[in-house]
């Protein structure tokens, strides 16, 4: 067999491959999907029954523990998430504290990794079974607590107690808003099932960096929040709704957005269009689609901006610019105008990303953390900068 290592130190031979477009960084059991036929599974489940007949903790536990529960099983873990109903009350005064313009991804990063100075059991690098299991009930639990506590504190208005006999979603929403339809939360559930893992998105492999060097949990999903909140990953669904808001304001035209995100001078791209991986449609927008529909529907909502979604969605769909580099829309484009219907406000759609994403990276942490072919994640570089040089002092240069 060739020893890569061997070589790679004598001949400093390197595969440069640029945002790890054809790396694989690991081996992996949870989530399979295919980009070109556009099919994604969670372990060996299609999205669109679970989307039809499962719901978000059924996912969770079926994401981790790679089998569906029994009933038995399911409500024990339904009773754990539902244990961890209160926030450290320091944590609950610093949320209290940020500013009410504070941007919801911001607080909901520094809180989840100000946990650990509340559960400072949990940091040692070697968790046991049963401490991952813990974990992951509690931060199932309590990062749905600092969403609705940092929507609650950014309008000024007194937290609300979860209310355990609630279903996850149903909860969550009346800890938002006091009140929840049931219609309205299955809607929800629906769309954090779609959103619970996608293999090595950039959120996931960031969790998997982070935690390849043994950093305790709150600190590693911290991490995966950061990298959610970026415009071309979780952000999008922000700035998918930024968008249609410009797009409406500007008179409706969508022609003008797609002529300025064919434009190669113009940093503007078409939000919630193109995928790394799909490159014949995402599965998961399908499914959001018909949502969006039932929920506005539902709701008596008549948005223009689904309107104007539609319409940039059939002429991109026409125009040859998209349909050479099989651009679809992703996921995010109609999750956002779902979220608003909600009422739930623009900048937070991406903290609401983080609720459904959550038990994708725990149940790839987990698997990351129980591989024993796993390692420290340390990529290597082409050096591209100066040869060896000497130093000038200050009055030579
Ligand atoms: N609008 C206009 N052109 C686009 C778009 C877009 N949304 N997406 C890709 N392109 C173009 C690129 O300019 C490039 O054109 P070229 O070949 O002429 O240079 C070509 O399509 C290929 O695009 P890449 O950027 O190389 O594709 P990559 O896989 O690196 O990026 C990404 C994928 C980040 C999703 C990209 O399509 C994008 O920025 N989309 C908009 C942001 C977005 O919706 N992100 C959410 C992704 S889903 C998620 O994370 C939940």
């Amino acid at each position: 067999a060739i020893d890569i290592s061997r070589l790679r130190a004598e001949t400093g031979f390197i595969t440069l491959d640029n945002g790890f477009v054809n790396t694989g960084s690991c081996t992996s059991a949870v989530t399979f999907l295919n980009g070109e036929k556009g099919i994604l599974r969670y372990r060996g489940y299609p999205i669109e029954q679970l989307a039809e007949k499962s719901n978000f903790l059924e996912v969770s536990w079926l994401l981790y523990y790679g089998e569906l529960p029994t009933k038995a099983q399911l409500e024990n873990f339904e009773k754990k998430v539902a244990s961890f109903n209160k926030l450290p009350e320091g944590l609950e005064t610093i949320i209290s504290t940020f500013p009410k313009t504070a941007h919801p991804m911001g607080v909901l990063s520094s809180a989840t990794a100000a946990l650990s100075a509340y559960y400072q059991d949990h940091l040692g690098p070697n968790p046991t079974d049963n401490d991952k299991e813990e974990l992951f009930a509690q931060l199932l639990g309590q990062v749905k607590l600092i969403v609705a506590r940092s929507y609650r504190n950014s309008q000024g208005l007194d937290p609300i107690e979860s209310d355990s006999s609630l279903s996850y979603s149903k909860d969550f929403l009346n800890m938002m808003f006091g009140e929840a339809d049931d219609e309205v939360a299955k809607a929800l559930d629906v769309l954090l099932i779609l959103h619970a893992d996608h293999e090595q998105n950039c959120s996931a492999s960031t969790v998997r960096v982070v935690g390849s060097s043994h950093a305790n949990i709150f600190a590693t999903i911290s991490g995966g929040i950061d990298a959610l909140w970026g415009q071309l990953h979780g952000g999008a669904n922000q700035a998918v709704l930024e968008m249609l808001e410009e797009i409406k304001n500007a008179g409706g035209d969508a022609e003008k957005a797609l002529e300025k995100a064919k434009d190669k001078e113009d940093p503007f791209k078409l939000m919630g269009f193109g995928h790394r991986v799909y490159k014949n449609f995402d599965p998961r927008a399908k499914i959001i689609k018909v949502q969006c529909d039932k929920v506005l529907e539902k709701l008596n909502v008549n948005d223009p901006l689904l309107t104007i979604a539609k319409g940039l969605e059939k002429q991109a769909l026409e125009d040859e610019y998209f349909v050479k580099r099989k651009l679809y829309p992703n996921v995010d484009f109609y999750s956002g105008i779902i979220y608003k219907a909600l009422g739930i406000p623009t900048n937070m759609f991406t903290a609401m990303f983080v609720l459904g994403r959550l038990p994708g990276w725990m149940s790839q942490w987990k698997e990351l953390r129980e591989d024993p072919a796993a390692k420290i994640c340390r990529p290597r570089q082409i050096y591209t900068g100066a040869t060896e040089r000497n130093y000038k002092d200050l009055g030579e240069r």
